[in-house]
């Protein structure tokens, strides 16, 4: 990404444009009372008039005010002072990337972390600021034929703190952002792509070569040999009604001793969802080229903490295939036998994400990992749960979710404590198999994890269910990234803990 962010010791106004923020009620922040100060009292002016209020995300572009020395001003509102919190700062933030970003400037100079934000280090104040203007520099990778508009200018932020020590951690914290921001953008391009580009081939070779750029990873696509030899018996159900190979992808990063035992991220690779011969209804079908995103994101994740060099050891497991109807394909009452041994009988063919998950989750014990946790878009009754605002998080270790949802609200990207149990796997029980892979349509977020539950018996093992965090849908169509930045932040904290 060309994209850079730098820390401003001395908070030279020698950038393009400065941010400063605006308190409601004509209530300055801190840079903007030094301005206004320099400015023979401008931006008090522009309050009492009535052109800036300060609301949270209000801006306004200034140029080149006396007595400043930046090309330009931006104030940014922060809302009433009182309220100015986490939320604020990333929106406020938000707005002025986008802002900024539209004005020729080639570089800012962000003033907001000098407020008060009581609890926010000044390291995950830098970080957001690298996150947001990353996230906001992102263009959809589309074929479309028409020239492209001017990529904006702006390639380079920096962040005024007031002493050398800050100036120290907030290097670090744009540094974290900016892999964040890298992260989040592989995981979009993934999950934007077309289908019949972003196949299991296509996912597997992204593997092996980001395998290439970073040392610190290696990486295997397996075929469907080779997933046979693994008795992946259910995994290969899904993926027998296609003409496309699947891939079993591994990553390995080493930041740690080989000793230290591994956390292992496990994605769902679905790169097109039709439902198989339990056929999807046509509207919104074309959405289900997202049904990778479990395995893009952890991809993302992976790529961030290879560029942060976490001192951990990371395994990445992605089932990748596609759900297809054909004469091959795998029918309503077929049964098969998991690599764990366990016979499930597919009673929905749709229900393919668990049956991909589970054999991926059992494979992933051979690298007797710390923790174990499946990202996935698998179901749609978690959208009607929790709506797009949250992902679901299921676990069968109450300190293992707890640290997730922690990661996910530090990170602004939510995810919320769902149940599993022995009731739910009673909805799953089968006249003919072990277990069925459908539970009926109540609490179908939740059958659906306790299904994955019954295969990650005495792992410690978190799940995430992000059918409705993954994407955006009508004209804002396009993956959103979701949950890099929970994992990300979970995993610097481990590696932080350790
Ligand atoms: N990939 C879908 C889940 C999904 C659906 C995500 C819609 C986002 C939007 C998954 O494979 C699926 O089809 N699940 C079924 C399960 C059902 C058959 C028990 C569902 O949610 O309808
Ligand atoms: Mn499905
Ligand atoms: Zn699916």
């Amino acid at each position: 990404m060309e994209f850079k962010a730098i820390v401003d010791v001395k908070a030279r106004d020698a950038a393009d444009c400065a941010v400063v923020g605006v308190y409601e009620q004509g209530d300055l922040g801190v840079a903007a009372r030094q301005i206004d100060a320099q400015t023979g009292g401008l931006i008090g002016k522009l309050h009492a008039n009535g052109d800036f209020a300060g609301k949270v995300a209000d801006v306004l572009l200034l140029p080149a005010p006396a007595g400043t020395a930046a090309a330009r001003l931006l104030l940014v509102g922060l809302g009433p002072r009182a309220g100015f919190g986490r939320k604020q700062y990333r929106k406020a933030l938000q707005a002025a990337a986008q802002a900024v970003g539209k004005t020729g400037a080639a570089s800012a100079t962000v003033y907001l972390a000098l407020e008060d934000l009581a609890d926010l280090d000044i390291g995950y104040r830098a970080r957001v600021v690298a996150e947001v203007f990353c996230v906001n520099a992102y263009k959809v990778p589309d074929l479309k034929t028409a020239p492209k508009p001017k990529a904006s200018k702006l390639h380079r932020v920096s962040v005024a703190t007031d002493t050398a020590r800050a100036a120290r951690a907030a290097t670090d914290g744009l540094t974290a952002g900016e892999a964040i921001g890298s992260g989040i953008a592989l995981a979009r391009d993934l999950g934007n792509l077309p289908p019949n580009v972003c196949t299991p081939t296509y996912l597997g070779n992204r593997a092996l070569q980001l395998a290439k750029e970073w040392p610190s990873i290696k990486a295997k696509a397996i075929g469907e040999a080779g997933i046979r030899a693994l008795k992946m018996g259910a995994f290969l159900a899904v993926t027998q009604g296609s003409e496309q190979p699947p891939r079993l992808i591994v990553c390995e990063y080493r930041g740690a001793k080989r000793s230290v035992a591994p956390i292992c991220l496990v994605g769902k690779g679905i790169t097109f969802d039709s439902g198989g011969i339990s056929l999807k209804d046509p509207p919104a079908m074309d959405e289900m080229k997202f049904d990778m995103c479990g395995a893009a994101t952890v991809l993302g994740a992976l790529r961030a903490v290879a560029e942060l060099k976490l001192p951990i050891n990371l395994v990445v497991v992605i089932a990748s295939c596609e759900n297809m109807p054909s004469g091959t394909a795998v029918k309503p009452a077929d049964i098969v036998t998991t690599m764990s041994g366990q016979t499930v009988e597919i009673l929905n063919t749709d229900a393919e994400g668990r049956l991909v998950l589970c054999d991926a989750i059992t494979y992933a014990r051979r690298f007797k990992p710390a923790a174990v946790i499946d990202v996935a878009t698998l179901t749609g009754a978690c959208i009607i749960a929790l709506g797009h605002h949250f992902s679901g998080l299921m676990s069968n270790d109450d300190a293992l979710a707890a640290e997730l949802a922690a990661a996910g609200v530090r990170a602004d990207d939510r995810a919320w404590t769902l149940p599993i149990g022995d009731e739910y796997v009673e909805q799953l029980k089968s006249n003919f198999a072990d277990i069925a892979n459908v539970g009926g349509r109540e609490g179908g977020a939740c059958t659906a994890a306790s299904f994955l539950w019954k295969f990650a018996k005495d792992l410690n093992w978190a799940h995430l269910d992000i059918a409705g965090t993954a994407w955006l849908s009508g004209s804002q169509k396009g993956s959103t990234g979701r949950p890099v930045p929970l994992l990300v932040d979970f995993l610097i904290n481990r590696a932080g803990a350790k």
